[in-house]
């Protein structure tokens, strides 16, 4: 039996898919090269934005005519899935299963009945979100390590608390057990991956334990088991404590770079987003965050054309990346999400000033990545190879401590192991750089 997986959206759609990859291995299915030869199709789907689910519906009505060719499986998962589960029966009926984030425990089940050619008639619905035991890629030296799922926070433009419900955290002895397995399958570097990871609680017979608490827990596991390096995402900065700036100062096994989603540099537009920090409390966070951790990088994400945003908002967010100086950002223009306060707010800011307002925003987020990276020449990075440079084949591509992507001369061989280098000269967004022993 084959299979084929497409998966749109976050880091979280990513580890679930490899996830469900791995299900499919464990019960002997074999990748299809492509979704032709499939036995099985799975769409992994977000609903993180309109456009997002009109893709997913192309997507369905795509397979749903090759289902008129020949019998497959077509199986839909993901955020929009949960949000738009009935709805999505009665639009494309040759969908086989459509199944929601808090039903996954059910897939092996839903495998099985498709290898012997039945139907499940019926899919449970766990009451809490259950956790896969692992989301390794099969062949990659990087893999996500779910710690928590779900968000409490309810930022005024954001789906996800309603798709993936109430924050819950996972169990630590299977979040170490699932790093000693990714370890002894050939992983070296692991993210711990969450909605919000600051606000992992753990409530057990031994105590409580938090975010700080966890890092400090797993980092002898995760050395001894042979990963050498740990990040996480994503962190929402009204939750990143002094403990665990302390617990990554501390250890070198946790890289020097922080994603700490900054959104816009108004304190009025942080309200209304209902984001619970201001441009100084989060200044004042990454000023700690830097006389902590030497050589940290800090990146974000910035959300332009809020409802009500001013000019005069998009001058005080461009003046406070200058000021923190992100090593990379992630930028978007916002879009009304159905179902969301923002959605319903006055002052909707027309589509080309949105437009225009990001133009900017990423025009200045490139000079500033380019003077970030001029001051990092000459120095030394231990770099993760990931793979052959596209554009030489004596050359690796890596990524450092402070995520900034590499590449050196040296043989594909070196593929998944870690390398020092110095930084030499820039070529795009990527360092040209050297070994050195
Ligand atoms: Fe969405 Fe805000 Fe939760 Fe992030 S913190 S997932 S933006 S509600
Ligand atoms: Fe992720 Fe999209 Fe759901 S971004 S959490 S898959 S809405």
């Amino acid at each position: 039996m084959r299979f084929f997986i497409e998966t749109y959206g976050c880091q979280m759609n990513k580890a679930e898919s490899a996830s469900f990859h791995l299900q499919f291995m464990e019960r002997s299915w074999e990748p299809a090269a492509t979704a032709e030869e499939a036995d099985l199709v799975l769409i992994n789907t977000c609903s993180v934005r309109i456009t997002a689910e009109n893709r997913a519906w192309g997507r369905i009505a795509h397979y749903a005519a090759m289902k008129r060719e020949r019998a497959f499986t077509l199986v839909v998962t993901g955020c929009m899935a949960e949000r738009l589960r009935e709805r999505m029966r009665e639009r494309e009926p040759r969908i086989d299963y459509a199944l929601g984030n808090f039903q996954k425990a059910a897939f092996g089940l839903l495998l099985d009945a498709a290898a012997a050619g039945r139907r499940l008639e019926t899919i449970e619905e766990s009451p809490a979100f259950a956790f896969m035991p692992s989301h390794r890629e099969p062949g990659s030296f990087s893999s996500f390590v779910p710690i928590m799922h779900g968000c409490d926070n309810f930022c005024s433009y954001c789906i996800v608390p309603y798709v993936r419900g109430r924050e819950v955290s996972r169990d630590p002895s299977s979040i170490a057990a699932e790093i000693e397995s990714a370890a002894a399958a050939g992983v070296r570097e692991i993210t711990l991956l969450g909605q919000n990871v600051n606000s992992y609680r753990w409530r057990g017979l031994g105590g409580e334990l938090d975010f700080a608490g966890l890092l400090t827990s797993i980092a002898p596991i995760a050395r001894s088991a042979g990963i050498g390096r740990v990040r996480f995402v994503s962190s929402h900065p009204k939750d990143l404590s002094d403990a665990t700036i302390e617990a990554i100062a501390s250890d070198d096994v946790f890289a020097r770079h922080i994603h700490l989603c900054v959104q816009h540099g108004s304190d009025r537009v942080l309200e209304a987003m209902n984001r619970r920090y201001t441009r100084d409390s989060y200044t004042l966070l990454a000023d700690r965050i830097r006389s902590r951790i030497s050589g940290v990088t800090l990146s974000t994400d910035i959300l332009i054309g809020f409802p009500g945003e001013t000019e005069e908002d998009v001058e005080d967010t461009l003046e406070l990346m200058r000021k923190l100086r992100f090593a990379y950002a992630f930028m978007y223009h916002y879009n009304p999400r159905e179902g969301t306060p923002a959605a319903v707010m006055p002052g909707q800011v027309p589509v080309a000033v949105k437009k225009a307002r990001l133009a900017r925003v990423i025009e200045a987020q490139k000079t500033i990545t380019r003077s970030v990276m001029d001051g990092m020449i000459g120095s030394e990075a231990v770099v993760l190879v990931e793979a052959v440079s596209k554009r030489r084949g004596d050359e690796v591509l890596g990524r450092t401590d402070q995520d900034m992507m590499v590449v050196f001369p040296a043989s594909a061989e070196r593929i998944g192991s870690f390398a020092r280098v110095r930084l030499e000269s820039i070529r795009g967004n990527t360092f040209k750089a050297v070994e050195v022993r």
